[in-house]
């Protein structure tokens, strides 16, 4: 396909843990990556962890010296967004945040060439509304890797409702260029994924809320039961407390339904600051 065979570099806005996941993933499949967060602290977390994540892939004989050189190489950052004008396609991963994505779509929009394709992270915010912030709605897509992204092989495709099939065909492709395994949904609130992890997640919370059980028993109960393979306690903290409550947020506004009310103790764990591994305590302290 042409238009997949043009793409040569790739921008990705937001140098998080997902954001800094990507960006590894694509400069390891070839691609040449741009970086941009807001503050340059934050390019240089994302540049350190992918170095330590390709030193293990090194020392586990997967990657040659050369290539791990090679790859953090076609890695460049910035905190200027104008740096993404050599992008060929933008992948965005910034906070959960729907203002903040639709400003940054809108910008994203008056500054790139109309045929670039911005694909969104978002772990649940609409598709269809991120496109609405632009004049390229047909070139708009959900690109929902999974967190940690150079381990997990899923990606769910998320079609905004003016996504054409031509960007459909070439962000699909550009996931198996990944190697990764592109699944196909609609959008609505939490698309698939989500809509079905996070429910059970804020359940979870819920069963220590109410005092039925410990964050420990509660994770070994589904552990041990269900054969998860990681209690939904510690993967809530994994994935980072204020992106499940802005998750649930997203569920409880987009149905309109109280099943999907966050649980008041998510709440007060991410007001008091605790949102999980990324700041030190979270159920379980790191
Ligand atoms: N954490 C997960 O497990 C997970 C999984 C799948 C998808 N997601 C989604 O990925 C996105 C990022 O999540 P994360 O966990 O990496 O968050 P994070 O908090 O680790 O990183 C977000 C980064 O975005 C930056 N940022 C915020 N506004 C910005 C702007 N306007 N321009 C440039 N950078 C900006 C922040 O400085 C921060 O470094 C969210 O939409 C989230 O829902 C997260």
């Amino acid at each position: 396909m042409k238009e997949l065979e043009r793409i040569k570099n790739i921008g990705v806005v937001g140098a998080g843990t997902m954001g800094a996941g990507i960006a590894q993933v694509a400069a390891r499949a070839g691609f040449l990556v741009i970086l941009h967060d807001v503050r340059e602290e934050l390019n240089e977390h994302a540049k350190h962890s992918i170095s330590n994540n390709l030193r293990l892939e090194l020392e586990k004989d997967r990657i040659s010296d050369g290539e791990y050189k090679k790859i953090l190489k076609r890695i460049t950052t910035s905190t200027d967004l104008k740096a993404l004008l050599e992008a060929d396609l933008v992948i965005e991963a910034i906070s959960e945040n729907l203002a903040k994505k639709m400003e940054l779509f809108s910008n994203l929009d008056s500054m790139l060439r109309p045929e670039v394709i911005l694909a969104s992270n978002t772990s649940s915010i609409s598709i269809t509304k991120l496109a609405a912030a632009t004049a390229r709605p047909d070139r708009v897509i959900g690109m929902h890797f999974m967190n940690p992204v150079p381990i997990m092989k899923l990606i769910e495709l998320i079609r905004g409702i003016s996504t054409s099939d031509v960007t459909f065909k070439i962000v699909k492709g550009l996931s198996e260029k990944f190697g990764k395994v592109a699944i196909e949904v609609n959008d609505g609130p939490g698309f698939v994924s989500n809509r079905i992890l996070m429910p059970m997640i804020n359940e979870a919370i819920f069963t220590v809320y109410e005092n039925l059980a410990t964050v420990q028993s509660v994770d070994e109960i589904m552990k041990l039961g269900m054969r998860h393979p990681m209690g939904p306690l510690q993967l809530a903290d994994f994935i980072g407390l204020d992106v499940c409550l802005a998750i649930m947020n997203v569920l409880y506004e987009g149905f309109n339904d109280p099943k999907y009310r966050p649980c008041p103790l998510l709440k007060k764990y991410v007001d008091a600051g605790w949102l999980g591994c990324k700041s030190g305590r979270g159920f379980y302290q790191y």
